[in-house]
């Protein structure tokens, strides 16, 4: 056997035995390093007789390139056995419970509509959906705003492009479409909230061109603005967690409610705090009214058989008020510290009877 051979075997047989990085490492710096056997032997060619570098020089490269070889492939044999055995012995227990840094916040809106939900749930409520791209004919027509009438001005609407009828759909300026699109396809009774998002080109501090309402809808033969009254009364009162409240009905005009009325709440303001049941203040929470006959003829219910009542509120204007928030825009800019702050802890769901925000 020659000398290059027997370097070879001595050489690979170091490298098999090499059980961990720094052993590796070791046989390594003493092949290829900077006086490493290997690297000597490369040295001798540049002394040699060109005919016997010819003879001499693949041997000693193809030297080089086996042990560089043998070398990545320990290497990858010890990262595989090293991964194998921390599969083996660590294990993930996923009953423990999530460390507390790590756990998200729910946001204000998302926990503001989950309690509005359980306080309508209880009155018998059930939660309805629509798209947030909107016909027009829903977003506006069936709903007594016919093409050019000025109530469309009242909605600074984002229109989508022109359909190939000439329609354009719009994103929903209100969840009202809601109510139309559950007249056609449900038999009264109906008792309906609809929370979601909504959409107007608008922009300050209190307004953003995304928001959220929740709608509400009752539908049958004998529902009457007392019914109204009192459903409010008592959200009013279950959301804002005060025995009593002291609501003011201002008459008021929408297109798809006759009568219509905006509703107060009685308050006191001090400083940036706002206390509900007293005081001399009046703040406006939400729009409402007896559904329009012709709404209901539009949807196809006869308005001498049927009644109801309908009412629209701003889901973000409720969670600023009840959390003390005093900006609309950092609700939809995704900084965590914000949420960290006014967020809630994911596993507190509200309940009516385990409290609805702890
Ligand atoms: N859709 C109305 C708005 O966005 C609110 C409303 C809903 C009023 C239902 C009356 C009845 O301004």
């Amino acid at each position: 056997m020659s000398e290059i051979e027997k370097l070879e075997q001595a050489t690979l047989a170091a490298i098999s035995g090499a059980g961990d990085d720094a052993a590796l490492e070791a046989v390594r710096v003493s092949a290829l390093g900077k006086k490493g056997s290997v690297s000597e032997l490369l040295k001798t060619l540049g002394s040699m007789s060109p005919d016997e570098r010819k003879v001499q020089g693949p041997l000693i490269n193809g030297l080089r390139d086996r042990v560089t070889a043998a070398l990545a492939a320990r290497k990858s044999d010890l990262a595989d056995a090293d991964l194998n055995k921390r599969l083996e012995t660590e294990r993930v227990d996923v009953t423990l419970p999530a460390r507390p840094e790590s756990q998200g916040r729910i946001h204000p809106i998302t926990q503001v509509m989950d309690e509005l939900t359980a306080i309508f749930a209880d009155m018998g409520f059930s939660v309805a959906e629509g798209p947030d791209i909107e016909f027009d004919d829903f977003n506006f027509t069936k709903l007594n705003i016919p093409p050019e009438h000025p109530a469309r001005q009242m909605h600074d609407t984002f229109y989508m492009a022109p359909q190939k009828d000439g329609s354009r759909p719009v994103l929903r300026t209100h969840t009202s479409p809601v109510q139309v699109r559950t007249m056609m396809s449900q038999k009264p009774p109906i008792r309906i909230i609809v929370p979601g998002r909504t959409y107007r080109s608008d922009s300050d501090q209190t307004h953003t061109p995304m928001f959220h309402q929740v709608e509400g809808l009752v539908i049958d033969q004998t529902t009457h603005m007392g019914h109204l009254k009192w459903v409010l009364e008592e959200f009013c009162k279950a959301f804002f967690e005060v025995p009593k409240v002291t609501m003011r009905f201002r008459p008021s005009y929408f297109p798809f409610t006759e009568p219509s009325a905006e509703v107060d709440m009685q308050c006191e303001r001090r400083g940036n705090e706002i206390r509900f049941g007293e005081g001399n203040d009046w703040l406006e929470i939400l729009g409402c009214g007896m559904v329009h006959p012709k709404v209901l003829e539009n949807c196809g219910l006869d308005p001498e058989r049927y009644q109801g009542f309908a009412f629209g509120a701003g889901i973000d204007r409720l969670a600023m008020l009840k959390y003390g928030i005093p900006d609309l825009r950092p609700f939809f800019e995704s900084d965590l510290r914000w949420l960290r702050h006014y967020g809630f802890a994911a596993l507190d769901f509200p309940t009516l009877a385990g409290g609805l925000a702890r």
